[in-house]
């Protein structure tokens, strides 16, 4: 088990080559005397680390242990879980730019993007420092003489978290951050694609003072880590990030239990752009929303409505914007666009473009393989006009960097088009209108809206999807209840 991306780093204790039990970084594991995990750079597919591969035995070491932390955590002072939650925040904006090297090596995402998502990883720890404070309880009249009743909050337990490659850092504290402050402890199993950010995290979580069996980290084989957290009495809660297809199994596993379960799944998000936006500033959107991360976020742009009249003025400027993207490896400060997190996302995001192209559609800028060495990885940002409804793109989450531009003539069209999904993650308009503003808001049947805005996510709002993109909210004041139970007492006086 060896680090080999050390010489990237100015803090070379970041990584450890191991999972995470008991503050204990371990290599042995009953799996890996038949696998390793390798970590690979989607870039250029140098090997990174090779790190142990735990399966059900290591999951019920992490559990146990994250019992025990439990029975301690959870009996902390909430001024005490604000302070670690505060310092591991500093430490992580302290070596910012180690974790964002990381990130890139093992993501691919351009450094920028990394730097900025160590920043938004911390701001959950810092948001959660402070929910922590307020997880107020009630006093609630009595329904009879010489009786009070109380209702308070009390952490859930140990919970699993399992956590996607497309936001390595940010998903984990999206979800720790809450878990934490709540009281609970947990076990993490990050996305293989991307464990190292999860390893350094872990030890600036131990610099900060972490307990032992706080947070333990176990990742390898998926499905049976996946299926001991989501089955094992100890667990009490299941937070998850990934598709709708994993999502859906892992609440029926966690259904034997009967788990709290939280789900951030799928999207298909609408863009409107209406015939009175300013151009300008939809465009600018649309680049952001479709393009950040390569297109690799459950938030992003996936279907492009445009309405007739600005059809040809949105495609031809959107073109002008994206044929500048700079492709290339994250790690050159000029690159915009990184590569595909591995080869089945490319074919996805190539089989997209084919069936539209089959069924109509016309490229207007990019959609061809990049040459050279990075053929089969990286992407060509890319536009296509008159798509219809018959294309997959319409139907499922593309995750990359492909936007369909689709024409439309009305409003109740343009709605119906939009809810013609089983998805409601996010959706984006954009109209100068006060009150069509509001009518498509409320109409949209979607957890999110961004009206005039093509970014919308940041520690303060309550994140998450109706319909199939999930159950439950991350982020805000809300996030903190779905790592609380309630309980109600009622005392004779
Ligand atoms: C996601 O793609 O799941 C998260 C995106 C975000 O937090 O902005």
């Amino acid at each position: 088990m060896k680090i080999d991306c050390n010489q990237y780093l100015n803090h070379q204790k970041l990584l450890s080559a191991g999972y995470l039990i008991d503050n204990q970084w371990l290599s042995e594991t009953e799996a890996s005397l038949r696998s390793s995990l390798k970590v690979t750079n989607p870039a250029t597919k140098e090997t990174l680390a090779t790190l142990p591969y735990c399966a059900e035995k290591e999951t019920h070491a992490a559990i146990e242990s994250s019992l025990l932390a439990f029975k301690k955590w959870s009996l902390t002072l909430a001024e005490e879980r604000s302070h670690f939650l505060r310092k591991w925040a500093s430490l992580m904006k302290e070596n910012q730019s180690d974790l964002a090297t990381i990130m890139t090596l093992e993501q691919g995402k351009p450094i920028k993007e990394s730097l900025g998502e160590v920043v938004y990883a911390a701001s959950f720890l810092e948001w959660f420092a402070e929910e922590a404070k307020r997880t107020y309880g009630e006093i609630i009249p009595p329904h009879k003489h010489n009786a009070r009743i109380v209702v308070e909050k009390q952490p859930v337990g140990v919970v699993g978290v399992i956590t996607p490659w497309n936001f390595p850092l940010a998903m984990i504290t999206r979800k720790i951050g809450p878990a934490i402050a709540a009281g609970c402890t947990a076990v993490v199993k990050p996305a293989e694609e991307t464990p190292l950010c999860a390893i350094a995290l872990m030890n600036l979580a131990i610099l900060a003072g972490a307990p032992a069996g706080l947070i333990n980290v176990v990742f390898g084989d998926y499905e049976k880590i996946g299926n001991v957290l989501t089955t094992h009495p100890i667990v009490k809660k299941i937070s998850f990030t990934g598709s709708t297809e994993v999502g859906k199994l892992l609440l029926r596993q966690s259904s034997t239990t009967l788990k709290r379960i939280s789900l951030e799944l799928g999207g298909n998000a609408p863009f409107i752009v209406f015939k009175d936006a300013d151009l300008n500033r939809a465009v600018d959107a649309a680049l952001i929303c479709k393009y950040r991360n390569t297109g690799q976020t459950c938030v992003c742009a996936n279907r492009l409505y445009v309405e007739e009249a600005i059809y040809d003025s949105f495609c031809e400027l959107l073109k002008s914007k994206v044929e500048k993207l700079k492709v290339g490896n994250g790690l050159d400060e000029t690159t915009e666009q990184g590569p595909l997190i591995n080869e089945e996302a490319f074919k996805k995001v190539n089989q997209h473009l084919e069936d539209a192209i089959q069924n109509g559609a016309k490229i207007i800028c990019g959609g061809s393989e990049l040459k050279n060495d990075l053929a089969g990885r990286f992407f060509e940002p890319t536009i296509v006009k008159d798509v219809n409804e018959k294309c997959l793109i319409n139907q499922q989450e593309t995750f990359g960097p492909l936007a369909p531009i689709i024409r439309f003539k009305s409003e109740e069209e343009v709605i119906e088009l939009a809810n013609r999904t089983p998805f409601g993650l996010a959706g984006y308009f954009f109209t100068k209108e006060l009150s069509k503003a509001w009518r498509v808001a409320e109409a949209l049947e979607v957890g999110m809206v961004g009206i005039n805005e093509g970014v919308i996510s940041t520690a303060a709002i309550p994140f998450g999807g109706v319909k199939e993109s999930g159950l439950g909210r991350e982020g805000s004041h809300l996030g903190i209840d779905e790592y609380l139970n309630v309980k109600y007492i009622l005392m004779g006086i």
